[in-house]
C-alpha cells in the first residue's frame, strides 16, 4: 500500500475556475476534484483535469460511496475510483463516514450512521474491501451531522479511531465540520479534537457554515468563520502540519477570492 504525502495548501477545484487555473497558474499547493464529477466522464473533462494535473497535485474526493449502508458495496463505483486515481495519479482518495441511501435509493444527503460496534463490524470488512480494490489507504471524513442516535455507544471520534486501528485507513479532519456538529449536538470541541489521533490525520479541510441561532449547516457558501480559524489553529498546533484545503460549493466567488481565503489559511498557521 503507497503511503499519503503531505502537500501543504490546496483548493477545491471548481468549474467556474478551471479557465483562470490554466490561464495564470496560481500558487496553490494542490487541487481537490469532487470524484464524482469525473468518474465515466467524457474524455476531455478527464484531460483538463490531466492539464491540471502537469503542475498540481490531485486529491480525489467522493460523496457517493455510501460505506454505511446496509446496501451492497457499489463495486462498479469503487472501480471508477480506482480508475480515475490511476490516471491522474491521485495523491490520495477521500469520501464521508455516513450512508447516502438504502435499498437501492440515492439522497444526495451524508446521513449519519449510528457509533455503535454492530455499526463498526458492519463498515470494517467493507473498507477492506474498498482498499483492496483500490490498492491504497482510503481517506473518510467527518461529516456535519444534525441528528445523533439514542443507542449510540462511542462517541464520533471513537468510532473514527477504531475504523482506523482495524482498517488501517486514514481521516480527513473537518475542522468547520467538527464545529457544526459539535454546536448541534453539544459535544465539546476540544474534547472532540484531542481524541482524533494524529497519526491517523492525512488531511484538513476548512469551509464556512451558516449559524441559524439554533443550530449550525455546513453550507460551504462563505468565508471560514473566526471560530473555524480558531480551532484550525489548534488542530494544527496539537496534530500538526497535513495537506489543508478550502472548500467553497455555493455562491461561488472570484477565484482570488478564495485564494485570497486559502492565503488566510497559511498566515493562520504561519
Ligand atoms: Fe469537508
Amino acid at each position: 500500500m503507497r503511503t499519503t504525502p503531505s502537500l501543504g495548501f490546496g483548493l477545491g477545484l471548481r468549474t467556474a475556475h478551471v479557465e483562470t487555473i490554466l490561464r495564470t497558474r496560481p500558487s496553490v499547493d494542490w487541487f481537490e476534484i469532487i470524484s464524482d464529477n469525473y468518474i465515466n466522464a467524457h474524455d476531455g473533462h478527464v484531460a483538463m483535469l490531466e492539464d491540471i494535473r502537469a503542475d498540481y497535485p490531485l486529491v480525489m474526493h467522493g460523496v457517493s460511496l455510501s460505506i454505511g449502508s446496509t446496501d451492497p458495496l457499489n463495486l462498479e463505483y469503487i472501480a471508477a475510483l480506482a480508475t480515475l486515481a490511476a490516471r491522474i495519479d491521485a495523491a490520495f482518495v477521500s469520501d464521508h463516514l455516513c450512508y447516502t441511501g438504502v435499498q437501492g435509493a440515492f439522497t444526495h444527503d451524508l446521513l449519519p450512521i449510528p457509533y455503535t460496534q454492530e455499526a463498526l463490524a458492519h463498515v470494517v470488512p467493507r473498507v477492506h474491501k474498498l482498499q483492496e480494490m483500490l490498492q491504497r489507504p482510503f481517506v473518510f471524513e467527518n461529516a456535519s451531522t444534525y441528528l445523533e442516535f439514542d443507542g449510540a455507544t462511542l462517541s464520533e471520534p471513537e468510532f473514527l479511531s477504531e475504523l482506523c486501528a482495524q482498517t488501517g485507513c486514514k481521516l480527513l479532519l473537518d475542522v468547520n465540520n467538527v464545529v457544526v456538529s459539535s454546536f448541534n449536538h453539544g459535544w465539546d470541541i476540544k474534547t472532540y479534537l484531542d481524541a482524533i489521533p494524529a497519526e491517523h490525520v492525512v488531511q484538513y479541510h476548512l469551509a464556512g457554515h451558516s449559524d441559524l441561532g439554533t443550530h449550525k449547516i455546513d453550507t460551504h457558501d462563505q468565508t471560514v468563520s473566526d471560530e473555524v480559524w480558531q480551532w484550525f489553529r489548534y488542530t494544527h498546533a496539537t496534530k500538526g502540519a497535513r495537506s489543508t484545503m478550502v472548500e467553497w460549493d455555493e455562491n461561488i466567488p472570484e477565484f482570488e477570492v478564495l485564494h485570497a481565503e486559502l492565503n488566510l489559511a497559511r498566515e493562520c498557521v504561519a
